[in-house]
């Protein structure tokens, strides 16, 4: 028998957002992620024989090369679902992982990353033991979320929420679930173009930037603000109003920003070519009158949305308005996505 399972999982990029958490890996707040397509990881996991005689016998490949860097954080997740994976002990794991956009374009990878191994992972679990998971999406989001909170929301195609939330009586704080509201036809295709403005890793760690919401002064409103936008972006999602969208978006991604700056110690993860282009953005919206609006991550780069139907004039926008900001002219261009697919 060979025991190996491979899966593609896409990225995601967080609509309301997840900032500040408790211990193991709980929101401080609800989130909701469109699921993108052309951002993804492929990660293959294989059970070999025992080489040492360590608890985990593990070995991290990227691209073919020893990611030594990557062990202490895979082997923390492990750790956490220790009890439901027994068999892991028992092997050499290899952990063979690709990601379809470059590893320091500043886009966080371990969304789909974490998402890929704990489907991997379950997958492999159904076969060595012989059972079938009961909704095996809901275990691997559970599993996802404790590598990485947004992980969670990457299992599911399209909209998927995360976070305990009074409008939606299935929320979970241990696990996402696909979005089932109303949703307008004109979200199911919108776009996402990345606009690499920075590439290299992060000054800080989204980890260290979770912690320091646990003092943070505003960090209270802050989270009441999330349930309040998530409900008025429910009425949006489902009158397909996008200006009121736009806003609510917006206002999320710049919310973010303003919780690092305004956290002790502070930080700025923005760089001046991130502003150039809200900027931007706004006048272009302004002139055109187009329905096009940006998040932002925790990192510099910008995330355009649109729906597909404004897509020409936006592409052309990007191509003689922004490039000149970005790292090597570089961005992506990217889509709602289905979720993730099983490659074995
Ligand atoms: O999953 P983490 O711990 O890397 O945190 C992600 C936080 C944001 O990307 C900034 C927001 C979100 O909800 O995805």
């Amino acid at each position: 028998m060979k025991l190996n399972s491979s899966w593609r999982s896409p990225s995601n990029i967080a609509l309301i957002k997840y900032w500040g958490k408790y211990h193991p890996q709980i929101p401080a707040n609800p989130s909701i992620s469109f699921t993108l397509s052309e951002c993804y990881t492929e990660t293959s996991v294989s059970l070999l024989e025992k080489k040492a005689n360590a608890d985990y016998d593990l070995e991290v490949l990227l691209d073919g090369e020893s990611r030594e860097d990557f062990k202490p954080k895979i082997t923390k997740f492990l750790e956490h679902i220790r009890s439901e994976i027994p068999f892991v002990q028992e092997y050499h794991l290899r952990i063979e992982t690709h990601n379809s956009f470059p590893h320091s374009s500043g886009i966080a990878s371990s969304a789909s990353g974490m998402s890929a191994l704990a489907l991997c992972l379950l997958s492999l679990k159904e076969e060595i033991e012989n059972t079938k998971i009961d909704d095996f999406y809901r275990k691997a989001s559970e599993w996802a979320r404790l590598g990485s909170g947004s992980a969670s929301r990457s299992v599911y195609g399209g909209l998927a929420q995360w976070g305990q939330f009074a409008g939606i009586s299935e929320s979970s704080d241990e696990y996402a679930i696909p979005y089932q509201g109303k949703t307008d036809p004109v979200f199911k295709n919108f776009r996402d173009y990345v606009l690499l403005v920075e590439t290299g890793s992060k000054k800080v760690s989204s980890t260290a930037g979770h912690g320091l919401m646990e003092k943070h002064p505003f960090a209270e409103r802050r989270f009441l603000q999330a349930h309040e936008n998530l409900a008025a972006l429910q009425e949006t999602l489902a009158s397909g109003d996008l200006e009121k969208f736009g806003e609510l978006v917006e206002s999320e991604a710049l919310t973010l920003h303003a919780m690092m700056m305004t956290s002790s110690p502070y930080f700025i993860l923005m760089k001046p070519n991130t502003v150039h282009i809200l900027e931007e953005v706004w006048a272009f919206r302004k002139e055109t009158g187009l329905p096009l609006y940006f998040t932002l991550d925790a990192g510099a780069n910008v995330h355009l949305l649109f729906p597909e139907a404004v897509e020409q004039a936006v592409a052309e926008f990007v191509s003689t308005s922004l490039t000149g900001y970005l790292k090597n002219s570089k961005y992506i261009c990217d889509r709602v996505g289905d979720g993730p697919v099983k490659l074995s």
